[in-house]
């Protein structure tokens, strides 16, 4: 090596080569760029660097910039004048492994929040550092947590019934899908709300809209589902048929009316002094209405629902 300056001024000549005393520089190489791990596991974050000067005074600091708040990167472990400083939150967790040939670190039981940009900083004077510095990305996956799943809506024939369906947990973020799986199996369209959740539109309820129906959310490690049960009856419960119950009540409010006429009829003749008591029973009549047609409007349909 030619010296380019005289300012460093060492340069001797020893056996005929021109010897410069060249300050070391430190390189810092990252053997991975980004790595994935499970929730739970381990992970060992390589950090590599070579130098030409001992350790005496070597000097690591990693870093995080979580995903969560990439703007606020916050400390992980330090290794400075032969000592380890742990963030408060980590210890237990994280150690260096091949200190001071290497600044790896392990990372057990990983969480999701530990995703982020990690950053190696490696100091070792008086090498100067050529990069010092060396990022890396891990991303920690979990499986989709169990799924929630509900119903509303209208209960009559005819009627809307909305299936929801929601997950907590889950990175990558699970994908959501409803299919009715039986009595025949069909996938049904989703409407999004937000990423976490997705609901499917039943219009006109009828009795074919009953059967099993299965919220699934998935992603790479895995699949979880709930299911939402709907019956559908298009009679009160338990009733031989649809029509028979419906005729009987038919049967029986027309006799009550007619019972009201005659009564009213009757009264009507015996004059001036049944007005009062006229009045008081069409009071009667009003409210004998009023309890039929409630009856009528619960009986055309019912709608069980269970979750299993
Ligand atoms: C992490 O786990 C490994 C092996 O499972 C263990 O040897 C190491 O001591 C653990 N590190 C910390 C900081 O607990
Ligand atoms: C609702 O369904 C019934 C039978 O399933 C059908 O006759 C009717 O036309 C439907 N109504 C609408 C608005 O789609």
């Amino acid at each position: 090596a030619f010296c380019t300056s005289v300012a460093w001024g060492g340069c001797r000549v020893s056996r005929f080569v021109l010897v410069c005393p060249v300050p070391a520089a430190l390189r810092v190489a990252m053997r991975e760029s980004s790595l994935e791990a499970v929730r739970g596991d381990s992970v060992l974050l390589p950090c590599s660097f070579f130098t030409s000067s001992d350790f005496s005074r070597l000097n690591v600091i990693w870093t995080l910039a979580p995903f969560s708040s990439p703007g606020s990167p916050v400390q992980v472990i330090v290794y400075d004048h032969g000592q380890v400083i742990k963030n408060p939150s980590l210890i237990g967790r994280v150690d260096f492994t091949g200190l001071p040939f290497s600044a790896d670190i392990m990372l057990n039981e990983t969480r999701v929040s530990d995703g982020g940009i990690y950053r190696c900083m490696v100091n070792n004077p008086p090498d100067t550092a050529d990069p010092g510095v060396g990022e890396l990305l891990l991303s920690v996956l979990e499986p989709p947590s169990l799924p929630v799943c509900d119903w509303d809506g209208a209960i009559d024939v005819g009627g809307s019934v909305r299936l929801s369906c929601s997950v907590e947990e889950g990175v990558p973020i699970p994908e959501i899908r409803w299919e009715k799986v039986s009595p025949v199996e069909i996938s049904l369209p989703v409407n999004m709300e937000g990423e976490l959740s997705g609901s499917v539109q039943i219009v006109n309820v009828s009795s074919q809209t009953s059967g099993l129906y299965r919220c699934s959310a998935t992603n790479v490690l895995g699949t979880e589902n709930c299911y939402v049960n709907l019956a559908i009856y298009n009679t009160a419960p338990g009733g031989p048929s649809g029509v028979l119950p419906g005729v009987l009540l038919t049967l029986v409010m027309a006799l009550v009316l007619l019972a009201l006429l005659v009564i009213i009829l009757w009264l009507h003749r015996t004059g001036q002094d049944g007005r009062s008591r006229r009045r008081r029973r069409r009071g009667d009549r009003k409210a004998e209405e009023e309890e039929c047609y409630n009856e009528i409007r619960y009986t055309p349909s019912l709608m069980k629902r269970s979750f299993v």
